[in-house]
């Protein structure tokens, strides 16, 4: 009963989003730039376009030394006209609510030059970033913002520039990830981001907890994993006591923009209660911005705990922003700051406040800078294209994640 259900679900939706089958599947729009032939690649068990689909111009190759990425970013599509010309990819989306959108590139010297091209990327015929392949020559570039789309599509161009020496543009992967309110159960997904604004990704942290990046979920029942594609980094704090909690259900208000358990059953916490927690975020420039800044609390002290209150003030440059009070053994809460105009740096201090029994503790942290994005009104900019061969990977794709979800 409950796989039919599924299946009716999944025949509902394509109904629904006749123009969007089969390219986006689990709210995920996943290309992966460069791949030659129709087929889908998988990775880590997710299934990744090849980017012929959403795109004419182009060369596509492959790194081949064989680096220690993922797969996805040992290919990729290259623009040898790229100065001062649009490149452009166009996505087809589901609606225009908050996505997700990130884009990947791995230089891996494919071309033999040992000079790493910087260039610019847009998004919606505005411009999205700089991207500078080589300030890290052995790990992959990502650029990430969270956006609400004017339209059910929306371009990714690429275009190199004489200023940064004229290199040629490429890029390796690109991913559009619906962030479903309804889905996550009356949990709102970062409800402060406006429309016409993008949230640009600065860090996404996991405090005391694992060494290991904390990548997307990749099943259907695995409901308190990573489930919004996103990836959370191991902020290692020394002078810190890591805490661990143990795992419950990942259920009520402390789960707001639905963090991962992994997140938030870990936290740091200085070793007495008169001592504050103080991390200092960096931006990359020092222009005034506005900055959205999300902190995660989250404690599970077992029923003997009768001492279980925690009261913390929160401080971003030394000015008071929030009160946050655990009071039972098993509770949390989510903290949205915005906006928060930031210069270069911001100082998060969560410091002890009265009366506290327990030290102030700290989840996980978000913290992103916004500029104001004015779409394009409607551009030909991009294709693409639904061929009777995508259909049939997409078909096959279905019956796949049915057939998975039986077992
Ligand atoms: C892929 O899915 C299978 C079946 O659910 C699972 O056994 C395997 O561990 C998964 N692999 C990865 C890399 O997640
Ligand atoms: C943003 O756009 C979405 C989709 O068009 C709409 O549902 C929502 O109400 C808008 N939000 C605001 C704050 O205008
Ligand atoms: C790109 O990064 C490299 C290495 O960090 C730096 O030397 C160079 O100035 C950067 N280029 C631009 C245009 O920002
Ligand atoms: C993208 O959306 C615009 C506005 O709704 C529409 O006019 C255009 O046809 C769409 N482009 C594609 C390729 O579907
Ligand atoms: C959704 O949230 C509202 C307000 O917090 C609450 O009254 C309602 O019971 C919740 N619904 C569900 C299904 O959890
Ligand atoms: C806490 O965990 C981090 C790993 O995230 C580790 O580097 C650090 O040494 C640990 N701190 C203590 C006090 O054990
Ligand atoms: C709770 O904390 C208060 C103040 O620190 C202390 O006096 C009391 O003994 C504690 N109770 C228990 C059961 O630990
Ligand atoms: C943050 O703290 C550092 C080190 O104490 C200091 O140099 C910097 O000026 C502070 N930034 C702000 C915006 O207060
Ligand atoms: C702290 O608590 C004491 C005693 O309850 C009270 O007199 C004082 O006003 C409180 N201070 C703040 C900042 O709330």
């Amino acid at each position: 009963m409950e796989n039919l259900t599924v299946i009716l679900l999944l025949v509902s939706a394509i109904a629904a989003n006749a123009a969007s089958f089969p390219f986006i599947f689990n709210n995920l729009l996943r290309v992966d730039c460069g791949v030659t032939g129709e087929t889908t690649e998988t990775y880590n068990n997710q299934s990744w376009f090849p980017d012929s689909f959403f795109i004419n111009p182009g060369k596509t190759t492959h790194i081949s030394s064989s680096p220690n990425v993922p797969q996805v970013m040992t290919t990729l599509r290259y623009f040898p006209d790229g100065e001062d010309k649009q490149n452009c990819y166009r996505l087809p989306l589901i609606n225009t609510e908050k996505f997700i959108f990130r884009a990947g590139f791995y230089y891996g010297n494919y071309d033999g030059k040992s000079q790493p091209p910087v260039f610019d990327l847009s998004l919606g015929g505005q411009k999205w970033a700089t991207v500078n392949s080589s300030a890290t020559t052995d790990v992959p570039v990502f650029q990430e913002l969270i956006y609400a789309p004017r339209n059910d599509n929306i371009s990714v161009c690429l275009a190199g520039r004489k200023e940064y020496g004229s290199g040629t543009p490429f890029i390796s992967s690109l991913e559009a990830t619906y962030l479903d309110e309804h889905e996550t159960s009356n949990r709102t997904v970062y409800g402060m981001m406006r429309n016409g604004t993008a949230y640009h990704l600065v860090a996404r942290l996991n405090f005391g907890g694992y060494d290991q990046v904390i990548e997307p979920w990749s099943g259907w029942s695995r409901t308190c994993e990573e489930r919004l594609n996103r990836y959370w980094t191991p902020q290692p704090m020394p002078g810190y006591t890591n805490l661990t909690f143990v795992p419950i259900t990942c259920t009520g208000t402390a789960y707001e923009n639905s963090p991962p358990l992994s997140v938030i059953n870990t936290a740091i916490s200085p070793t007495t209660a008169s001592q504050s927690i103080y991390v200092p975020i960096n931006f990359a420039t020092t222009t005034p911005q506005s900055a959205y800044i999300v902190l995660y609390f989250y404690q599970d002290l077992g029923p003997d705990n009768v001492n279980a209150t925690r009261n913390m003030d929160v401080n971003v440059d030394g000015v008071m922003r929030k009160n946050v009070k655990l009071q039972t053994y098993t509770s949390g809460e989510v903290v949205t700051l915005y906006p928060v105009l930031v210069q270069g740096t911001a100082n998060v201090t969560i410091s002890p406040a009265n009366g506290t029994v327990l030290p102030p503790l700290l989840n996980g942290m978000e913290v992103f800078y916004a500029t104001e994005l004015a779409e394009e009104a409607s551009s030909s900019n991009g294709v693409f294209k639904i061929s009777y061969s995508v259909v049939v990977v997409g078909v096959c794709q279905l019956f796949v994640i049915v057939f998975l979800g039986l077992v």
